[in-house]
């Protein structure tokens, strides 16, 4: 754990100076540490490091440049920036800030071990530690899902996780199976799922008291898009270990509830596949009975996340909870619109839409709205089925994917988040690869609105 409550070992004082205040702060420094800063050409600009030297020669403490702002990035580069050791802040700082240090420590070690341990920091009296504690524990958990490679993280190990993550806190989870999947009406997530090795699998688990609020959370959990039949080239098909991504953040923002006990009477629902291709594949041109009874006719097999998410909304939609929240990785489209780095959110409610983007600001978790525009729904038309399960036209890709889901939550409060889940690059905070994108925006939402 790289934040830590108290420290065994000596620790190194670290001070957070922004730089307008930098002259005055030098002002009150020694002759031999203003000199020593100036020529480190410490200018205190944002996670810019400056060390300072006792008269004995021995570290005395650390300065650290910050810009203002309340984020992530205020400590999320210092884990793996400072040497090895423990610190202890001498400025306050925010939840937000620390969590910054506790996501900015993660480091993914399942095949290779680390050259080095994150810095540590001591969480200060005036900090919520067990909050903290929650969020990094989650949003680490979300990251090394997404990261661990399809092989090791095929619909079962995905089911095996979402089991012990509903263990650890006393909530009951069932997994449907297979054949079962067809037999019992979800025909999307099992045509999506059959071809694989490893069967395809709907996880539902249930937790919390009966008659608070219900919240449903439903993930994409396609634990490698190959796009089946209608296959991906090599490049786009590169990452697609992450499509899982949206089940990743489901459950991730299961376990923040949760240890949270945020009065919800929560509910997560995942459908967990491989897109695969075998003989068994289902083809383009072949029309699905879904869950909900509406026939989808497949017009593309890479068009597979809506395809198991559907079956997972119709289901969620039939006890109409309070709100249902999806996350899924559903289109390069999204990406296209707003990159890697800003979750896409889409939503029936303008208020859940409104309050839910203060939220994200709040905790500096980048979403944007867009439009669920009704007057697309015509590119989903089918002269066959009741709809085709990908759009005639590339236009609007992440619009005409919402819409299709759209289709089948009913009257339910719904949010739906087509995500990236993944860094392409490092920032402070967020190294690259696996990330939650979302998450912390909801659980944000959810404990204003619940707590
Ligand atoms: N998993 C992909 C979406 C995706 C691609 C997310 C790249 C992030 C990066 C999804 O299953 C998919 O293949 N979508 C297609 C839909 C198309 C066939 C209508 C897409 O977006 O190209
Ligand atoms: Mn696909
Ligand atoms: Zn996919």
């Amino acid at each position: 754990m790289s934040l830590i409550t108290q420290s065994a070992s000596e620790t190194t004082p670290l001070t957070l100076l922004r730089a307008d205040d930098l002259e005055s702060w030098l002002a009150g420094q020694t002759a031999a540490t203003r000199a020593w800063l100036e020529r480190l050409q410490f200018r205190a600009k944002a996670g810019q490091v400056g060390w300072l030297a006792a008269a004995d020669g021995q570290p005395a403490g650390v300065v650290v440049g910050w810009d203002g702002e309340d984020n992530l990035a205020t400590l999320g580069g210092l884990p793996f920036k400072l040497p090895e050791g423990a610190y202890a802040l001498t400025t306050p700082v925010t939840d937000l800030q620390l969590l910054g240090w506790g996501l900015g420590a993660y480091h993914f070690d399942r095949y290779k071990n680390a050259e080095r341990e994150p810095a540590e920091l001591v969480i200060p009296e005036g900090n919520d530690a067990e909050a903290v504690s929650n969020l990094v524990a989650a949003v680490m958990l979300v990251r090394d899902l997404v990261n661990t490679p399809a092989d090791d993280m095929n619909p079962e190990a995905l089911a095996l996780e979402a089991t012990q993550v509903a263990d650890t806190h006393d909530a009951s989870c069932t997994v449907v199976v297979g054949d079962e999947l067809r037999d019992s009406g979800y025909g999307a997530i099992h045509a999506v799922g059959r071809a694989a090795t490893v069967a395809p699998r709907l996880i539902d688990i249930t937790w919390g008291e009966a008659d608070h609020p219900r919240v449903t959370l439903v993930g994409k959990g396609v634990c490698f898009d190959s796009g089946g039949l209608d296959l991906k080239p090599a490049a786009g098909m590169r990452l697609m270990k992450k499509d899982m991504g949206g089940a990743a953040q489901a459950l991730g923002l299961a376990q923040m509830i949760m240890s949270a006990s945020l009065p919800v009477r929560l509910r997560v629902l995942i459908a967990a596949v491989e897109n695969a291709v075998a003989g068994n594949a289902y083809p383009p041109g072949d029309i699905l009975q879904t869950y909900k009874g509406i026939t989808v006719e497949i017009d593309n097999t890479d068009a597979e996340g809506r395809l198991v998410m559907c079956d997972a909304l119709a289901l969620a939609a039939e006890e109409t909870p309070e709100l249902i929240v999806d996350f899924s990785t559903l289109t390069g489209s999204a990406r296209s619109a707003l990159g890697p780095e800003v979750a896409a959110m889409f939503s029936n409610s303008d208020e859940v839409a409104a309050e839910l983007a203060a939220a994200a600001a709040r905790c500096d978790d980048a979403v944007w709205r867009l439009p669920l525009h009704k007057p697309y729904g015509y590119m989903l038309d089918s002269k066959v089925a009741d709809t085709v399960n990908s759009a005639s036209s590339p236009m609007a890709g992440a619009i005409t994917a919402a819409l299709f889901l759209e289709k089948f939550v009913d009257d339910c409060s719904w949010v739906h988040f087509d995500v990236h889940a993944f860094n392409v690059r490092a920032r402070p905070g967020r190294p690259e690869g696996g990330e939650a994108t979302g998450a912390r925006a909801v659980f944000e939402y959810l404990s204003t609105r619940y707590g």
